[in-house]
């Protein structure tokens, strides 16, 4: 089988080498890829937010099934421009990847539902000048989670600890067009108290499999201090979280979000990702995606011991139910980010990448921003790559990270030190 990965992240490197270990995969690409795609896929050149262009490359090149990993294309539609090609896909057409990229139509869905979710005002330039003076009320309570509607590359959430910091924070998205087309509409959502975790469950539009847990570090830096960033590490499972929780957040979340999918005419295929807050009463869904997380993916799929390519090809074709049950690796993974210093607000280009080769066997390295100058590995980007090390628990995994982590040098490479640190 010839497989077309789109993407070129760290999630796009562990989907690759996941679907390498297939004796049935004949041929794998990536679109673009990066400098550790390079080593186990061809690296087309391209720009996965161009859907024409991929889907002209995609059918000319005789492929059978396309995994698409980042949420830009999804949002886009580039599933509906694929499919328009006759050409096979996982990932969800653009009306389903609404679930993400829409969070006014994601907490609607979960309203119609009912599945668990904190209580939420929407806010358009119509009601913005009501919206702010309720802000201010005696009854309002803080913190209050805002929220731009649309997809704002991971920054479109703030957290506001009073009423004038809600003001400002939808004035700027609504009025100032902070987020340009993305906050148009804002949700203000009640601010909920918990432990965070993230449940993957791949979907073929009527049917899932739960691929695992993990727990991601969304901020810049140790002790969660700093700006929100794409994820600066993560573990897998969450171990804390009892069987019967995540028995829970199936029966009422994973369960329901794909019936009503499949109900509301927009079945959804792909990969689910609900982040989740545990909170006093129960799990309720903070968020969902619609594709992999990133770093969660390298620290979720090295663990799946089932035929990853069967699975996906499955889920393309809505056949899940016919696999065979899920098989875990047993033991942890714990993933940690080696980013560059000026992340996130900026990245790194150009500079050297060593010691790669210093790394032990039983410790994986997926490639984010990384591109190949010859022979010479150097920056491309923020997060450059993830080191993942694995272990009979967390602590023994989070070890093996650590251990080799610090082998990897280039000019101004910080990572956190305590992913998969807390009790
Ligand atoms: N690590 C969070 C995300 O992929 O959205």
């Amino acid at each position: 089988m010839r497989v077309l990965v789109i993407g070129s992240g760290a999630r796009e490197h562990a989907l690759c080498a996941s679907l390498r270990q297939s004796d049935r995969l004949t041929y794998l690409a990536c679109l673009p890829g990066n400098g550790g795609t390079a080593a186990i896929a061809d690296n087309i050149p391209g720009d996965p937010m161009h859907f024409a262009a991929c889907a002209e490359w995609a059918a000319a090149h005789g492929i059978d099934l396309v995994v698409v990993g980042p949420d830009d294309p999804l949002g886009g539609g580039i599933v509906d421009a694929l499919q328009a090609r006759g050409l096979r896909c996982l990932g969800p057409t653009q009306a389903a990847a609404r679930i993400e990229s829409s969070k006014v139509w994601a907490k609607e869905f979960m309203l119609r539902h009912g599945i668990p979710t904190a209580p939420a005002h929407i806010v358009t330039a119509d009601s913005l000048e009501d919206a702010a003076r309720a802000l201010h009320a005696p009854g309002a309570t803080y913190p209050l989670a805002v929220k731009a509607d649309g997809l704002a590359a991971g920054k479109g959430v703030i957290i506001a600890h009073n009423a004038a910091e809600a003001e400002n924070a939808l004035r700027e998205m609504i009025a100032g067009q902070r987020f340009g087309a993305a906050g148009t509409r804002v949700l203000l959502e009640d601010f909920m108290i918990g432990r965070e975790v993230s449940v993957f469950a791949l979907c073929d539009g009527t049917q899932y499999r739960i691929l695992g847990t993990a727990c991601d570090h969304k901020r810049a830096y140790d002790g969660d201090q700093g700006p929100n960033t794409g994820g600066m590490g993560a573990y897998a499972p969450a171990d804390w979280l009892p069987p019967a929780t995540l028995a829970e957040i199936e029966r009422a979340v994973i369960a329901p979000a794909v019936a009503g999918m499949a109900e509301e005419g927009v079945p959804f295929v792909g990969f689910l990702f609900a982040g989740l807050m545990i909170t006093p009463t129960g799990p309720k869904v903070v968020e969902f995606n619609a594709r992999f997380g990133d770093p969660e993916a390298q620290v979720v799929l090295p663990l799946l011991a089932s035929p990853f390519l069967d699975l996906c090809e499955a889920a393309a074709d809505g056949t899940l139910a016919a696999q065979p049950e899920l098989r875990w690796r047993e033991g942890s993974a714990c993933g940690v980010v080696l980013a560059a210093a000026t992340y996130p607000t900026a990245g790194s280009k150009g500079a050297p990448i060593t010691g790669l080769d210093d790394v032990d066997d039983d410790v994986l390295i997926f490639h984010a921003g990384t591109k190949l100058n010859g022979n010479r590995l150097e920056t491309n980007g923020g997060r450059v790559l993830t080191v993942v090390g694995f272990g009979k628990d967390r602590a023994a995994a989070r070890e093996r990270a650590y251990a080799n982590i610090t082998r990897i040098h280039f000019d101004g490479a910080r990572y956190r030190s305590d992913i998969g640190a807390q009790p």
